[in-house]
């Protein structure tokens, strides 16, 4: 059987930049047909990086974790680095997930490129 690794059972009880922001720059949301798991990021762009970035999660304790560290590795990043960022690095970052937990590491990912699309769309 699969465990969580201590830095996702961190995360995802003490996960930070959980909110929203009401003028926000991008916003991106993704969501997983078949666990019903949903995420949104909000971010703030500033100088081509990101200033601040918020989310909202509705979903496991892997999605909530992978929500946490992936606003904690976009923070103060490049649009570019920031949209160069993998499922796979955001996996790594939270010393791994067990396989059938691989599909909430997408959802992070994922969702902070739609919120930087959603700017670059916007401007
Ligand atoms: Fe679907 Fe975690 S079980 S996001």
């Amino acid at each position: 059987m699969a465990f969580y690794s201590e830095k996702v059972m961190e995360h995802f009880a003490n996960p930070r930049n959980v909110g929203e922001i009401k003028d926000a720059d991008g916003v991106g949301e993704v969501g997983n047909p078949v666990c019903g798991d949903m995420m949104t990021f909000y971010i703030k762009v500033d100088n081509n990086r990101i200033k601040n970035v918020r989310f909202k999660t509705f979903g496991c304790g892997a999605a909530i974790a992978v929500s946490s560290i992936v606003s904690e590795m976009a923070l103060g990043k490049t649009l570019e680095e920031v949209m160069n960022l993998t499922n796979a690095d955001v996996a790594k970052a939270l010393g791994g997930l067990p396989p059938n937990k691989m599909h909430c590491s997408n959802l992070g990912a994922d969702a902070l490129h739609k919120a930087i699309e959603n700017y670059k769309s916007k401007k």
